[in-house]
């Protein structure tokens, strides 16, 4: 089957409400800690990607139980240090950066050496990160320069560790959490504000954490080897997911969308702070708290005039998913926007800042892009009339998606490959399109 679409029509106005699948970082996170709990975890609604079927198949080679049903995932396991596995284990960790750092963490306490691969996209990213912080715990680690394949040799003591966490990676912080949850004593960790799933998660399962906020940064303290009882959680919808639907309607004039039961925890919504200051009309309704996390449904009004922002870096890191779709906004606002200090971008699937830079290039809008800041030359009358191809050759979801919002709300004619893509993180997105009244071919 062909492994692109071809798009060449604006969508029409619609008028809708939508139902996203469960959020991928809540997904993989449930996972993963319910493998360190004594007995049976079930979720509802745990989002079917290939990041989190790679993440129970991983946890399947590791020897927990795992049965999956229609709408619900069980997962048994015998509590802390349980996992039991052949020599020689490799475990592939697909497109997910999220679960590979992760599970790297719950390795530290292990005895056989275990091998983590990845694809070709999640080949190039960098691990260093999470190799120092590890490597403190006690365990050791082959790679060739922080790449995969990485070998994790663990060890039998893990000592708690301090470490500061200075990129705002929510990966580096909580693959140190998993990590601090085998050991004696107690773990501390100044984190950069990233999101704060994992923190918690430990919180409602009632593990010994303590967290003090300050302005910039978290001080997080866990002490290990605490009995974890069962979770049972149920998965709301993810805002990452969402913020296609969010942008495609704010650039659809008199088009309307509600987005019910979103995770709209306050570390992942810098989209909105974002799109609101550059004038997106973007509500919440039903406000709710579950197990800690917000909740709300969102309404989103189409518009035909959007301000240009000079964008806080204190947003950045609650919106690093999603500015390559804030970049769309820009493209069509009112005068030059600005994005600083953001070359965790280039971290992602692919290096993103660089390919938003592209995408943008393509559709006829100039940008300046430097090492770790873009400026977007806003035109408010965008219209697209040429022809793009868009080729990605890492495997990026958020590229591939972002290209399908930008052509239905701009026009012109797009081939944009690597449909495939959408598995990782969001299997529905074209079907989705295609419910709004989106075409494509
Ligand atoms: C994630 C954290 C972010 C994000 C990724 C998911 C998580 O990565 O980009 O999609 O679930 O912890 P970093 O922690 O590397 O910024």
């Amino acid at each position: 089957m062909q492994n692109f679409i071809k798009i060449n029509r604006i969508i029409k106005p619609f008028k809708k409400t939508l139902k996203i699948e469960g959020d991928k970082s809540l997904s993989i996170r449930w996972a993963l800690i319910a493998s360190q709990a004594v007995g049976k975890s079930k979720s509802k609604n745990l989002l079917r990607s290939e990041d989190v079927m790679n993440t129970l198949n991983c946890l399947k080679k590791l020897g927990i139980k795992v049965k999956l049903s229609k709408n619900i995932c069980e997962i048994n396991s015998l509590g802390l240090n349980s996992f039991n596995y052949k020599k020689k284990l490799t475990l592939n960790a697909g497109n997910s950066g999220t679960l590979a750092r992760l599970i790297l963490g719950l390795l530290v306490h292990t005895n056989h050496q275990i091998k983590i691969v990845g694809d070709s996209s999640l080949s190039q990213r960098d691990f260093n990160r999470i190799i120092k912080p590890l490597k403190k715990f006690g365990a050791n680690f082959i790679s060739n320069q922080g790449k995969l394949p990485i070998k994790i040799i663990g060890t039998n003591s893990p000592k708690p560790i301090k470490y500061f966490e200075e990129k705002g990676s929510a990966q580096v912080k909580s693959s140190i959490m998993l990590a601090a949850l085998n050991t004696r004593g107690t773990t501390f960790i100044k984190a950069k504000k990233s999101r704060n799933h994992t923190e918690m998660f430990f919180k409602y399962i009632k593990l010994p954490i303590k967290i003090i906020k300050k302005k910039n940064y978290d001080f997080i303290e866990i002490t290990g080897r605490k009995t974890i009882r069962p979770i049972n959680y149920d998965i709301p919808s993810d805002i990452s997911s969402s913020s296609f639907f969010i942008i495609l309607t704010a650039l659809s004039k008199n088009s309307e969308l509600k987005i019910k039961n979103v995770n709209v925890n306050p570390s992942r919504i810098g989209i909105i702070e974002i799109l609101k200051k550059m004038g997106v009309k973007i509500k919440f309704e039903n406000n709710n708290t579950y197990k800690g996390e917000k909740i709300a449904d969102l309404i989103i009004k189409g518009k035909n005039s959007f301000k240009s922002i000079n964008c806080p870096t204190k947003l950045n890191s609650a919106a690093i998913d999603e500015f390559l779709l804030i970049f769309l906004i820009a493209a069509k606002a009112k005068g030059v926007s600005y994005f600083k200090k953001i070359s965790e971008l280039n971290q992602k699937e692919s290096p993103r800042l660089k390919w938003g830079a592209k995408i943008l290039n393509c559709m006829g809008v100039k940008t300046i892009m430097k090492k770790d800041s873009i400026k977007i030359f806003g035109n408010p009358n965008l219209k697209i009339k040429k022809n793009i191809i868009i080729k990605n050759f890492l495997k990026d979801h958020r590229v591939f998606m972002t290209c399908v919002v930008a052509a239905l709300a701009f026009g012109g004619n797009w081939k944009i490959y690597d449909k495939n893509s959408i598995n990782t993180s969001f299997p529905t997105f074209l079907s989705k399109i295609r419910s709004l009244g989106g075409k494509f071919n």
